[in-house]
């Protein structure tokens, strides 16, 4: 019979995403309208080993189902990689009389939790990072707020880029992965998306097909490239000087992480929430939430940290081809 759950810690942890506050709010909600108490961690598993902490209330999350970042604040922490901090940890959440762990974070995140969870005590995950990088979920809290700001940003250099025949290198984030690029690449109308997860040529890639499609009359050329593909500005100065065609390059950067979440954002942030408390009170430990198939669902942590998850090579050649 698995122990009963009284009390709930909750963290963020990681790199922010918006949508972090819709799904702390469900959490905070959901579990007291179970009877349920809720402790407020800040700074993610370094509030942890620093005893900051406090009791959350209904109010505590009124007002922030509209606001980027984390109201719970979030952190790096290097200590939670050694079984010294994992132990303080543990000892800690005793001490303050959680009975399990909430984390929403990414798979940097769940790996802190799921050494919680081997140490017995009982941890649920809800992703979120703009990088959609999590394995065992379709979809991550705050990547399509990221991709509509991501948009956004390469429409408005579109329109100078065009004014000024050039092409445009942009550098959007994801340092191991290349979803927010090919995203964002394809839905920018981008002539070339470079990504980490698969090598690319520049002359094949890049230079030629911008000299093959300036032969059809194109006169600017969008190249998004995801941070862990290469530098923005050292890709536009090799462009330049293959092909003549004046560039500039442009690094999108930490805007990308924050603003208002999307409409997509709040619902599934609000969805995760709602079903990690659920878990929790139905003895169903050790999961991380997650979306497949666009229904809500959770996978043993173990099975989850396990899990691979690559681009459609479809969809990566589809984008090549409609942008000639
Ligand atoms: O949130 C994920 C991410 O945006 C990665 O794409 C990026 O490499 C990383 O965070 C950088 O975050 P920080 O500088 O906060 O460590």
């Amino acid at each position: 019979m698995a122990k009963e759950i009284k009390t709930i810690g909750i963290l963020t942890s990681g790199g922010d995403a918006p949508g972090m506050n819709a799904a702390i709010r469900a959490v905070v909600r959901s579990a007291i309208f179970r009877g349920l108490m809720v402790i407020g961690i800040r700074r993610g598993y370094s509030g942890l080993l620093n005893n900051d902490m406090s009791e959350m209330n209904l109010r505590s999350v009124s007002e922030i189902i509209h606001r980027g970042g984390t109201i719970l604040y979030t952190a790096r922490c290097k200590e939670m990689m050694t079984r010294e901090g994992v132990e303080r940890a543990v000892q800690n959440l005793r001490e303050h009389g959680i009975d399990a762990l909430v984390v929403i974070g990414g798979d940097g995140t769940f790996r802190g939790a799921r050494e919680i969870a081997r140490m017995g005590f009982p941890v649920i995950g809800i992703p979120a990072t703009i990088d959609n990088d999590v394995a065992c979920s379709d979809y991550t809290i705050g990547f399509d707020t990221a991709m509509n700001t991501a948009t956004e940003m390469i429409d408005k250099l579109r329109d100078t880029a065009t004014s000024h025949e050039r092409c445009s290198v942009v550098q959007v984030m994801g340092r191991d992965a290349g979803f927010l690029a090919v995203n964002t690449g394809i839905a920018c109308g981008a002539l070339s998306i470079l990504i980490p997860e698969t090598a690319y040529d520049l002359d094949r890639d890049v230079c030629d097909k911008m000299l093959l499609t300036q032969r059809t009359g194109k006169r600017h050329f969008i190249i998004v490239v995801a941070e862990g593909a290469g530098n923005a500005l050292e890709i536009a100065k090799q462009i330049e000087e293959k092909t003549g065609i004046d560039s500039r390059a442009t690094v999108l950067g930490y805007v990308q992480r924050g603003g208002t979440p999307s409409t997509q954002d709040r619902i599934v942030a609000s969805s995760m929430g709602y079903r990690a408390v659920e878990c929790l009170a139905n003895g169903s430990f050790n999961r991380i939430v997650a979306q497949k198939g666009g229904r809500i669902t959770d996978i043993d942590i173990e099975e989850a940290l396990n899990a691979t998850k690559t681009i459609d090579r479809n969809y990566f050649s589809m984008s090549s081809a409609i942008s000639l």
